[in-house]
């Protein structure tokens, strides 16, 4: 018997050998099944078990499995010992990896989803039981092995032969290793896959699973309680009201609450049941636009002026709940389709010469930045929280960035005329805008992530002039 709490590893990845010390006194014994802090702090997944299965076994000789499924279980005894096994059925380098021990009521194991599990009762009476960290379902199949497998080879104490060995007719039925088809790994699901930044983030994420609004309407709750979330690994979450003026009309408020409020509320709930990470977008609309010596950090109080602001505020609230969320503030988006660098391009091309505002101050952040961005933090594992995503470089004016479009353009900046949001908002119902954009980059830089130039970044943006950021 363990006298203190181990966890040890196996030939199978993240395949966890638990040993508990065993509490024996006159009554019988004591153990902890499950203890999420000792355990996790000693490197077994903090799985969020929804289920908890026992299963009784008469005697001597009662086998089952080799059975894998799309959940994690934590597998221990409560009467009894069993000889149990396992086959990891993943995809990938470890397919086939097998690993067996003995358990007794001292010894559990963390079977991580996708692996095969199987386990011969050794004595009459033993009772086996298991935490799972999904609710079973029924109209799934999912991937099993024959316990005789040759290529397995799994060392039965007692022959799969003998009279001894009780197997179902249905395990005795399971193919060969050799004809499973591996378990899948869970995917990275981009929702708003067809906007400015989620076609960015689909091209980042050559193997991710896209959905559009005609896919998944993300406003309709049953639809949402109907999606395979379990399937995925990773979720993010590019779909967004962005009509910024129009969220200050009647329509356009309730749109922009249901998408930008109450849908990330919705995929909160959703990460945390599913255990999966939720990537999320912000905006620096949800400040006041108050000037910040080295720009807004990660931790200010919101202070919205619209209500765009106010209900992507809302979002973000509910996103910072998840356990695993990275939620990337950005501003002054730039991507495929009509923007205002595409604007100022066509207009500077027409020989038009514009009046632009001089006195909203911020920096340009184009889509292969900020789906780069994405791509590292979820890579290097950074710690889950918000982070400021912008190109770095000198904070502009949308006068200033006009005036350089301009003279890229070859066009003199000089005939970008500058004018005041108040001038420009005379006659229009225009939504109010914050007039410090900034961001400061510090945090994102302290992940190790380096930056591409704005202006750098702008050079190349406008010499692509159909395909947009390259
Ligand atoms: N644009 C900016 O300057 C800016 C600045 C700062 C932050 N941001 C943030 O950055 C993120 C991306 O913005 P963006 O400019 O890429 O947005 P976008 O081009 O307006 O795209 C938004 C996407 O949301 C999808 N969508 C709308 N209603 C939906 C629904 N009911 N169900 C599912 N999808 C739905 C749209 O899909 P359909 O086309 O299929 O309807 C569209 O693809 C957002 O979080 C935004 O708030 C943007």
């Amino acid at each position: 018997m363990a006298a203190s709490l181990s966890v040890a590893g196996t030939p199978i990845p993240g395949l966890l050998v638990v040993r508990s010390p065993v509490h024996i006194d006159a009554r019988g014994w004591f153990k902890e099944v499950w203890h999420r802090e000792k355990m996790t702090a000693l490197g077994v997944p903090d799985f969020g078990p929804v289920q908890a299965n026992l299963s009784y076994n008469a005697r001597r000789g009662a086998t089952r499995g080799i059975h894998a499924e799309p959940w994690d279980k934590f597998v221990t005894v409560a009467t009894g010992r069993v000889h149990a096994a396992w086959v990891d059925l993943r995809e990938g380098e470890s397919f086939g990896a097998t690993y067996d021990v003995e358990i007794d009521p001292s010894v559990a194991v963390f079977v991580p989803r996708g692996v095969g599990n199987a386990y011969q009762a050794l004595e009459d009476g033993t009772v086996y039981t298991y935490l799972v960290n999904d609710h079973w379902r029924s109209d799934r199949t999912y991937p099993a092995v024959n316990l005789a497998d040759s290529t397995a080879r799994i060392p039965w104490p007692i022959s799969l032969d003998s009279g001894e060995a009780e197997i179902s007719d249905k395990d005795r039925s399971n193919p060969a290793l050799g004809e499973v088809s591996a378990m899948a790994p869970r995917r990275t699901l981009i929702l708003g896959s067809g906007g400015q930044l989620g076609r960015a983030l689909a091209a980042t994420f050559p193997h991710a699973t896209l959905s559009d609004s005609h896919k998944l309407d993300l406003t309709d709750r049953a639809a949402l309680a109907k999606f395979p979330w379990g399937d995925y690994e990773v979720v993010v979450n590019a779909a967004a009201f962005t009509a910024v003026d129009e969220a200050e009309e009647p329509v356009g408020r309730r749109a922009a609450w249901a998408l930008n409020g109450s849908v990330p509320a919705a995929l909160a709930e959703v990460a945390d049941r599913h255990r999966l990470t939720l990537v999320h977008y912000s905006t620096d609309y949800v400040f006041d636009g108050a000037f910040i010596e080295g720009g807004h950090r990660e931790d200010e109080a919101f202070s919205p002026l619209g209500v765009y602001g106010q209900s992507k505020a809302a979002g973000d609230l509910a996103v910072a709940t998840v356990a695993r969320h990275y939620i990337l503030r950005t501003s002054w988006l730039i991507g495929e389709g009509a923007n205002f660098v595409r604007t100022m391009q066509r207009l500077a091309t027409e020989g038009k010469s514009p009046s632009v505002v001089d006195d909203q101050i911020g920096r340009l952040t184009f889509v292969d930045e900020l789906s780069r961005a994405t791509r590292h933090l979820l890579a290097v594992g950074a710690t889950p929280g918000t982070y400021n995503v912008t190109n770095p470089g000198p904070p502009m004016s949308w006068a200033e960035i006009a005036r350089r479009v301009f003279e890229l353009s070859g066009r003199d900046p000089a005939d970008v005329v500058s004018t005041t949001t108040e001038e420009y908002g005379s006659g229009r119902r225009l939504a109010p805008r914050p007039r410090w954009s900034v961001l400061s980059l510090d945090k994102l830089g302290s992940t190790g992530f380096t930056g591409t130039d704005a202006d750098l970044a702008l050079r190349v943006y406008l010499s692509a002039p159909t395909a947009g950021v390259p």
